[in-house]
């Protein structure tokens, strides 16, 4: 019996390489001040565009890469590992197409999905509303058809990369009376008459990615900018987390292993009683147990990653919604018990902003949260399991 080796290929490894060697040189660099500025870093977007690397995922067919699902884990790993805000440029690309990838007509794929491969805009995606955030179909956004035209009204919230982006899949109520079978997916642009965004939020970390409402008033816009049928957009909205929650787990575990590396060096060199603290056994099983965690959710976030990949090829994974719930999790909890122990690992320096680990401790809990809170992805898992 053969069977191909249970492992990424060579050309993974060696997009990791690649990708390690820019982030360093290109992304790790702007992580401090994107932090403390509160800014999205257009050198970042540059950087990643050049190398074609921020929107990894867009096939060929509309002028993408055409990454896999694993080498685009890998590629916002490696850019988390050097700066958390920066890797949701891929990852939200990503997650604004995928609903797109999964649904749209071949014409809106064509028009909507070329620009973002040449890099000329980003697309966010908007879900969550003010009074709507883990019960995502309580949304109160309607979209009112108008001949051919739908006009939307409402208010979503926590859109990562409102402003920056010009794309947003959105999500609004077309059926008020069908529950989650009412509600449609839409392609809404940042130049549509009616489109504002609020104030930024002050947040605990992912800084340098903006945070921001997205406020429709009157947004009238071309019926053919629906994605898949009317009714079909909550579906395809759960859908799309089915694969993006994955890229949630690869971030967690980019800012972890960045903790992780950096505490590791530190310890080697700081010295207390009279020796490297290295040598300390209370320390060594510490570095053990964050390295082993990591590499657990590591490779689950894997195994997920390989399943996506199969389902967006036709092929059906019935355990594909576990999967990505479970990898998300799992990375995302062991993120933030690694960064948790670095700023230990580096005692008070630690507890600096002279150090990075902090503010990879910070990053870190955002994971738990956003793509669904991690109790939402226990419901989802437990759902799977009992059904
Ligand atoms: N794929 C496709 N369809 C699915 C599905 C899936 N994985 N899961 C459920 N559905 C379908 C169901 O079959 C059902 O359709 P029918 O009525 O036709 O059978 C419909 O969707 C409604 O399903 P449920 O009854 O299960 O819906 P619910 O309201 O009870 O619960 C939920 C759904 C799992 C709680 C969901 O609301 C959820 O995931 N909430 C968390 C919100 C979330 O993850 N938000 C992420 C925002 S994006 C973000 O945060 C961005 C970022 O990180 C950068
Ligand atoms: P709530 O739903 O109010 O939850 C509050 C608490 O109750 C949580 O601990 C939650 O786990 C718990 N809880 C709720 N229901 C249950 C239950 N049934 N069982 C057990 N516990 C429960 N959304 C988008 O659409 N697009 C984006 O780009 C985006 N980016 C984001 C970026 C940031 C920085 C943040 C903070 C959020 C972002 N979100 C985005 C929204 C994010 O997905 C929601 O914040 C998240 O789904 C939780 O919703 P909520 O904040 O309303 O919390």
């Amino acid at each position: 019996m053969s069977f191909p080796l249970y492992a990424p290929a060579e050309e993974h490894d060696m997009l990791r390489e690649s990708v390690r060697a820019l982030a360093d040189e290109k992304i790790a660099p702007y992580a401090a001040a994107a932090d403390e500025n509160e800014e999205f870093s257009w050198d970042v977007y540059k950087a990643l565009v050049s190398a074609d690397l921020h929107a990894v995922h867009v096939p060929e067919q509309y002028g993408g890469a055409g990454a896999d699902a694993l080498a685009t884990v890998i590629v916002i790993e490696e850019v988390a590992r050097a700066c958390a805000s920066s890797s949701l440029i891929p990852a939200v690309n990503k997650l604004g197409t995928v609903p797109l990838l999964l649904s749209a007509s071949e014409e809106l794929k064509s028009r909507y999905l070329r620009p973002v491969a040449r890099g000329e805009g980003m697309f966010s995606y908007a879900l969550s509303e003010p009074e709507a955030g883990s019960d995502a179909a309580a949304m109160k956004t309607k979209a009112v058809a108008d001949g051919d035209f739908y006009v939307l009204n409402g208010t979503k919230m926590w859109i990562t990369n409102a402003g920056v982006s010009e794309y947003y899949t959105l999500m609004a109520v077309t059926d008020p009376s069908a529950g989650p079978r009412g509600i449609s997916a839409f392609v809404v642009e940042k130049a549509d008459e009616g489109v504002s965004f609020g104030p930024k939020e002050r947040k605990l970390g992912i800084k340098g990615s903006p945070t921001r409402q997205v406020i429709l008033d009157n947004v009238r816009i071309p019926a053919d900018r629906m994605i898949g049928a009317p009714g079909t957009g909550f579906k395809t909205a759960l859908a799309t987390l089915d694969h993006t929650r994955i890229t949630i787990a690869a971030q967690a575990l980019g800012i972890a292993q960045g903790a992780l590396d950096y505490a590791i060096g530190y310890v080697k060199e700081r010295k207390q009683f009279g020796r490297p603290i290295a040598d300390f056994q209370g320390l060594q099983f510490m570095v053990a147990d964050m390295a082993m965690k990591l590499e657990a959710a590591r490779q689950l976030t894997y195994h997920a990653a390989a399943k996506s990949e199969r389902a967006m090829h036709g092929e059906p994974q019935k355990d594909l919604t576990f999967l990505s719930s479970a990898a998300k999790c799992a990375a995302s909890d062991a993120a933030m018990e690694i960064t948790t122990d670095a700023v230990q690992l580096l005692g008070g320096y630690g507890y600096t902003k002279d150090f990075p680990v902090e503010r990879m401790m910070r990053d870190a809990k955002i994971t738990q949260i956003y793509e669904g809170t991690n109790q939402i992805q226990r419901m989802v898992m437990a759902r799977q399991l009992l059904k």
